[in-house]
């Protein structure tokens, strides 16, 4: 939450305008205010307002600072500490204008810092927990006027998360960022220009060449070069390795599409080509440590969390083992008193930056030192990976649209490529069955480019059908529960429409008693072994008035039959296909969620209060 980019140079260039940019493409991580601070002639000159960035950019004019100016910091906000508004945003300053912060997180004791501060003489101006860096800062400059140690004094004393880059009027090429569970990566062009951002996007158009900072880092920032040390141990540099990172530019912006969200989904399989291609090294590994535990959980939030309730029915088909799927956020409370010794815990995160989850897997592992924490996350170098044994990057590349869509179906064919490793590690089914499993596996990104080649106007069609309806029931059965879920979860995110994505056999006993005439409710219903029993269940609401939209497979004809619209996705109806459907019936209901957005004026790209790295409680 929250975007965090900076730079400082020794070229000409337009920083404004790069600061811009770099703030743009960090916007997935909170839209409600921005800012931006430039330093020129020992003075921070600063624009700041509440409201979206390209609204704030036609009245303030963002990009144009002094030309000659060599360092920037930008933000982009999703508001904790008091609401949006001009005050509230970053940057934020000290009593004498002279020292500018951007952070992203929250600072659990601010409220002693600025009582302490403030009986000091200190004048708050906004509702931050933020702007007591500032003042810190300056305060412990009154001592000996050294910026870094100023800034290490600083830090010692705050609790919480943060990701902060700081600058000076009187240190005319310096940044210095640090980093406590909130990200924060340094970008570089050798002896020309440094950045540092939240995420890799950023700085993407200049530099592949990055490091990511750890907890506990400072880094400090001169054009072209970068010094790194520890808090806790700031009198020496540290040596740290330089990653090169593979993404292309391309990934990050829109290539003509209209929003982030759709070009994503038609990233799919593409996404999901490359990521059938993860090395069977690291796939098998998993597989290993899964048929040797006892005890597995699967834990996640939002979409991954879903993700994670199709990838578990997919392993447990062929694992033949119980794996149990707690939310992050409740990892803690509902194991509290029982999570066994050398429990595996699979945790599922496209950003790896979700703080409820990085808290789960560290109290799992101060509370049972020999668990093992195996994790599937989108991100190098991100936070859940310095806290896992063992780790399967997804290859869907930068998602920018807030909605997770291209990494909800690499997450689930990375486990369904796990659980076809622990199927041959295992041998209970015979080779040319595991080959079956594979080649529908294989299948899905044509699956999904035949699909997106010949609905969009049915989906349109059905989204103008709809267009009254503001709750909805998506029902299915087994594994295309998780679908409803996800699928549902769209909806409600990018179109705000009410839905409940459900058992169809569980919502008799309640939520049935909504149904009237018309009320809309989408079956997923792929031909698997909960195909007749659905039927029965289509039947209770088609009875009740209910307007039935099915999802099927193409040559589908009994559930077709009793639909009032149907979707039918180009895949063969055999078992093979169907435990695969949570990745190839999907789109379908992200392209409706994307359509459902555009028919009532929402920004797909930015669903209201939504950030898409979600790292406050
Ligand atoms: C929904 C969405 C969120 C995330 C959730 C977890 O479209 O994007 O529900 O799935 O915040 O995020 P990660 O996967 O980054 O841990």
């Amino acid at each position: 939450m929250c975007g965090i980019f900076g730079l400082t140079t020794n070229q000409n260039k337009p920083i404004g305008k790069i600061a811009l940019e770099g703030i743009k493409r960090l916007e997935y991580r909170g839209y409600d205010s921005c800012g931006i601070v430039c330093q020129y002639e020992s003075q921070l000159l600063v624009k700041k307002d509440a409201g979206k960035i390209e609204e704030i950019n036609k009245r303030l004019k963002l990009d144009e600072f002094p030309s000659d100016s060599k360092v920037v910091l930008a933000h982009t906000r999703w508001a904790t500490h008091g609401p949006p508004t001009k005050i509230n945003s970053h940057p934020h300053l000290d009593c004498n204008n002279k020292i500018a912060v951007v952070h992203n997180g929250i600072l659990e004791n601010f409220i002693e810092l600025k009582e302490e501060l403030q009986s000091k003489g200190h004048v708050f101006k906004s509702e931050t927990d933020t702007e007591i860096i500032p003042h810190l800062i300056e305060e412990n400059m009154k001592t000996n006027g050294d910026l870094k140690e100023a800034v290490v004094n600083a830090i010692k004393k705050c609790k919480g998360a943060y990701g902060l880059a700081i600058c000076h009027a009187d240190y005319p090429d310096t940044i210095i960022a640090v980093r406590r569970e909130s990200p924060l990566i340094v970008g570089i062009e050798e002896g020309e220009t440094t950045y540092c951002a939240s995420d890799i996007p950023a700085f993407l158009p200049y530099t592949r060449n990055c490091y990511i900072l750890e907890d506990d880092e400072i880094a400090i920032l001169k054009a072209g070069t970068v010094e790194f040390y520890d808090i806790y141990n700031s009198d020496f540099p540290k040596e740290k390795q330089i990653q090169h990172i593979e993404w292309s530019i391309d990934a990050a912006e829109k290539g003509g599409y209209e929003h982030f969200m759709l070009k994503e989904i038609y990233e799919e399989p593409s996404a999901l080509r490359r990521t059938m291609k993860i090395s069977s090294d690291s796939l098998k590994k998993f597989a290993e440590i899964l048929l040797s535990a006892e005890n597995i959980y699967i834990t996640a939030a939002g979409t991954s969390f879903y993700a994670a309730l199709a990838g578990k029915f997919i392993i447990t088909k062929f694992l033949g083992k119980y794996i149990e799927a707690i939310e992050c956020s409740e990892f803690k409370t509902q194991l509290i008193n029982s999570l066994e010794k050398n429990a595996i815990i699979i945790a599922i995160s496209q950003s790896g930056e979700t703080i409820d989850l990085i808290e789960a897997v560290r109290w799992a592992k101060k509370y049972q030192p020999s668990a093992r924490i195996i994790s599937i996350t989108n991100i190098v170098g991100s936070s859940i990976t310095r806290h896992s044994d063992n780790i399967i990057i997804t290859q869907a590349g930068p998602e920018i649209g807030v909605a997770a869509t291209k990494t909800y179906v690499t997450q689930v064919l990375t486990l369904a490529l796990i659980a076809l490793e622990i199927a041959k590690l295992r041998k209970i089914e015979k080779e040319e069955e595991i080959q079956k499993y594979y080649d529908a596996l294989r299948a899905t990104p044509e699956i999904i480019e035949n699909f997106l080649e010949k609905n969009i106007e049915l989906i349109k069609f059905i989204v103008r059908n709809l267009e009254k309806n503001l709750n909805f029931f998506f029902l299915a059965r087994g594994i295309s529960i998780a679908t409803a879920k996800e699928g549902g979860l769209k909806l409600k995110e990018v179109a705000c429409r009410f839905i409940e994505g459900y058992s169809a056999a569980h919502a008799k006993h309640g939520p049935i008693s909504l149904v009237r005439e018309g009320y809309p409710i989408i079956f997923i219903a792929p031909p698997d072994e909960t195909y007749e029993r659905l039927i029965g269940n289509l039947m209770e609401f088609k009875s009740r008035g209910g307007k039935i939209i099915s999802l099927v497979v193409e040559d589908d004809i009994k559930i077709t039959n009793l639909s009032d619209i149907t979707i039918r996705i180009p895949q063969p109806g055999d078992m093979y296909h169907s435990i695969f459907s949570p990745i190839t019936f999907i789109p379908a209901l992200q392209l409706l969620s994307y359509y459902a957005a555009l028919e009532h004026n929402f920004d797909p790209d930015k669903p209201l209060n939504l950030a898409k790295t979600v790292t406050v409680h």
